[in-house]
């Protein structure tokens, strides 16, 4: 199969380095080159995290891989061209021209192509859509992680989400209900917040509004036994705003104020 790859590519830079949104503008660069050991992907769909806002500000640092004008970190898209070196992806499959994937970059990602090393791919299954699993590797992976991983969450526990209605709350609290968690409880910071997640998992999750609510009592309320894991993708229990919980298990992602 041949792609003819042009020489630049459209992508979204930064006026001045960092700012508010509207320093974002499409501008142009050269299709990044290709190291031994990477493939070259044109870019379907790309997801945008609180990371990139942050990055976008100046207020987080980037990796020094990380490219140095063009963020976004998760993307989906076909490999249009391999380099040189071993091409397996992190569970020994072999990448080749036209394969369909989605990834983790340390940047790069807000662009019509992106330069990866084959072990940050992985095969898009034929049922999702671009979107779909451009929206994967940052949320869903890290909520995986958190919940499972780091959590050590097993079916019919009681678990806590701050920042429930962030990318990567949403994502493990519709984890947690999946996996069958015993009750599902979730903390937001507004109304609009609360109702989304009362919506969300058909009603089995217990959204609790910490700017008006004391979540200990919230969640006492509905089992006396509290919670065995607490995922903070926030910053609320570190800063205790509103209640503390006790918690067999607690890890903490945020720090997103
Ligand atoms: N691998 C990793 O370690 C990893 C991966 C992904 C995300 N994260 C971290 O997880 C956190 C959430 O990321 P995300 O992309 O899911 O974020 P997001 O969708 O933008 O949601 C952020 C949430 O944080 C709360 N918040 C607190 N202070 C805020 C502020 N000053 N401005 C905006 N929102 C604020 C808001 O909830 P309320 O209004 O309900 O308070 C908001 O819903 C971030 O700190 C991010 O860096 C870590």
């Amino acid at each position: 199969m041949s792609t003819s790859i042009p020489e630049k590519m459209k992508c979204i830079l930064i006026k001045d380095g960092k700012g508010p949104a509207e320093n974002l503008y499409m501008g142009e660069e050269k299709i990044p080159s290709l190291e031994p050991g990477q493939v070259l992907v044109k870019v379907r769909a790309f997801g945008l995290n609180r990371m990139d806002i942050m990055q976008r500000e100046g207020k987080y640092p980037l990796p020094p891989q990380a490219s140095k004008t063009i963020m976004g970190v998760e993307f989906s898209g076909e490999i249009v061209k391999t380099s040189a070196g071993e091409l397996k992806s992190y569970n020994g499959e072999e990448w080749k021209q036209g394969d369909e994937v989605f990834g983790l970059a340390y940047g790069g990602a807000y662009a019509e192509y992106i330069a990866i090393s084959s072990k940050m791919i992985i095969r898009k299954p034929s049922r999702l859509s671009w979107v779909e699993a451009a929206g994967i590797p940052e949320n869903w992976m890290t909520a995986f992680q958190a919940l499972f991983l780091e959590g050590g969450f097993k079916k019919g526990e009681n678990v806590l989400v701050h920042a429930g209605a962030s990318g990567v709350g949403v994502a493990a609290n519709q984890l947690a209900v999946a996996f069958g968690a015993d009750k599902v409880f979730t903390t937001a910071g507004t109304k609009d917040k609360v109702e989304f997640l009362n919506n969300l998992s058909g009603g089995k999750i217990h959204p609790i509004n910490y700017r008006e609510q004391n979540f200990e009592e919230e969640i006492k309320k509905i089992d006396e036994k509290g919670v065995d894991l607490v995922i903070d993708f926030g910053e609320l229990y570190t800063c205790d705003v509103a209640g503390r919980i006790h918690a067999d298990h607690l890890t903490g992602w945020g720090g997103t104020s």
